[in-house]
């Protein structure tokens, strides 16, 4: 038995997508339904963050989940395929009738993603407070609770309809295939099939 963690959210119907196509068949689950088993496989529908700690603790075998989820928890996963789906960027935002000073002794970011925030303000060396929100971040700049965000942008709507520009990507993301490092060992056979299979999908 394969186990599968699916994620909810932004990447939830393009990865259905993937995995209707791979074993022909609709997948369908609703609120009460979280596990769905499809002959020797069994999928989980879990919140997208939450992807990493299940396949991280063999709860699941594989997983789907954005490399930005991925970067942010640096999780200890064997990254098996890039499914070309979710793609998005991770941006530095601030309202656009302003420029971001570098010269303050300290630039307030307010983000959901702290380590990916500091990592990379500490590789520019500048000085910033990160402020840990989690959700509507686009708000934080325009009521003075930070200078800048750091947020996943996809469509760019979300900055634009906030007044928002963005002023740096600072990396881009998309869904990957990811496995439990033990179970990769032990389900090496029936792991290379599905791997094989959504990549015969994909491309
Ligand atoms: C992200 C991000 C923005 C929005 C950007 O949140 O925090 O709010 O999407 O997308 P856009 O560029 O297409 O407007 P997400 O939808 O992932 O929701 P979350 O708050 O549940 O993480």
């Amino acid at each position: 038995m394969l186990i599968i963690a699916l994620p909810k959210g932004r990447i939830a119907q393009d990865t259905l997508k993937i995995f209707e196509k791979v074993f022909k068949k609709p997948f369908i689950f609703d609120d009460k339904n979280l596990i769905l088993e499809a002959g020797s496989f069994k999928f989980l529908l879990v919140r997208s963050q939450d992807i990493p700690a299940y396949v991280l603790n063999q709860a699941a075998d594989i997983g789907v989940v954005g490399l930005d989820v991925l970067e942010e928890q640096g999780s200890d996963l064997t990254r098996l395929l890039d499914l070309g789906i979710g793609k998005c960027k991770i941006c530095i935002g601030i309202p656009k009738n302003r420029e971001l000073d570098f010269s303050l002794p300290e630039i307030k970011i307010a983000t959901k993603m702290e380590n990916i925030t500091r990592k990379y303000f500490s590789q520019k060396a500048v000085a910033v407070k990160v402020i840990k929100l989690y959700g509507s971040i686009e708000l934080a700049p325009l009521v003075g609770l930070a200078d800048a965000i750091v947020d996943i942008v996809e469509t760019g709507s979300t900055m634009e309809q906030n007044g928002l520009k963005i002023v740096k990507t600072i990396a881009t993301s998309s869904a990957h295939l990811v496995c439990n490092k033990n179970s990769f060992v032990s389900k090496k056979e029936e792991m290379l099939a599905i791997y094989t299979s959504i990549k015969k999908v994909i491309s």
